[in-house]
């Protein structure tokens, strides 16, 4: 079942939302060859707690860390430890807080100094194909409408779309109904209604986009071990379209 929330409630998402994205915009600052995971991680997660919020990951489901990391080949759901960045990797950096009892969600991916020609594009195309997932998430659409728009941008510029995990419902659940896939055809599933909150989070590779599990049970890879990108939003369907919660107001 999907939860409509009223205004006061996609108010207090913001709220969450907001802090979600000082978190990853203070972070950028530390994207540097050199600096450890375990030293992000623990910056996102006094910032968070300094702010009375709570980090949301940090517990879901025996997760050990406030933040996931994504170096190079890694989709999602990377640990920090004492690995240090390097010129030339790309980092996904994932947020989540709860904040008055309300949730906030939201991923980027950095460069770490210069980076190839291929990163850079991936870079792009992947944030890309999130803001024209966005660009559909508007009242009388269908919930597919986003998936099909995220599929067209990633493949027509020549990467593919992570099938094994996807988008999510948001609001006093970190993940709500619907599962929101980044492919198939369009004008299908629930008609989009004011006051849905989606968390919609594209992940692109180059090459397949088929993925596997590391021995740690949490860190995803590509199965070609070639790059992957991730970019996610926390974002509120409303009668004057898309509102992003986790850009900086
Ligand atoms: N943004 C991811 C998600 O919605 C991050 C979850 S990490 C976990 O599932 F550790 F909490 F699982
Ligand atoms: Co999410």
């Amino acid at each position: 079942m999907i939860i409509c929330k009223s205004r006061d409630e996609i108010r207090k998402i913001g709220e969450a939302g907001q802090l979600v994205a000082q978190v990853l915009s203070k972070m950028k600052d530390l994207i540097k060859p050199g600096v450890t995971t375990e030293e992000l991680d623990q910056f996102a997660e006094e910032l968070i707690l300094k702010s009375g919020a709570t980090p949301a990951f940090k517990g879901y489901r025996g997760y050990p860390k406030s933040v996931c990391v994504e170096i190079n080949e890694c989709v999602v759901h990377g640990i920090p430890d004492s690995r240090r960045l390097k010129e030339g990797d790309i980092i996904g950096i994932d947020v989540g807080v709860q904040l008055d009892g309300y949730y906030g969600d939201a991923a980027v991916t950095y460069p770490v100094g210069r980076v190839s020609a291929e990163a850079t594009k991936l870079i792009e195309v992947t944030q890309q194909a999130l803001f024209q997932g966005i660009e559909y998430c508007r009242v009388g659409n269908r919930l597919s409408d986003i998936s099909h728009a995220i599929q067209s941008v990633a493949e027509r510029n020549g990467f593919s779309v992570v099938r094994n995990y996807v988008g999510h419902g948001i609001g006093r659940e970190m993940h709500e109904d619907p599962q929101i896939l980044n492919y198939g055809p369009p004008h299908q599933g629930p008609l989009l209604k004011e006051g849905m909150v989606f968390a919609i989070e594209p992940m692109l590779n180059c090459g397949t986009y088929e993925v596997e599990v590391l021995p740690d049970n949490w860190t995803v890879v590509t199965r070609n071990r070639r790059l992957s990108a991730h970019f996610e939003h926390t974002v509120a369907i409303t009668d004057q379209g898309p509102l992003i919660l986790t850009e900086l107001f």
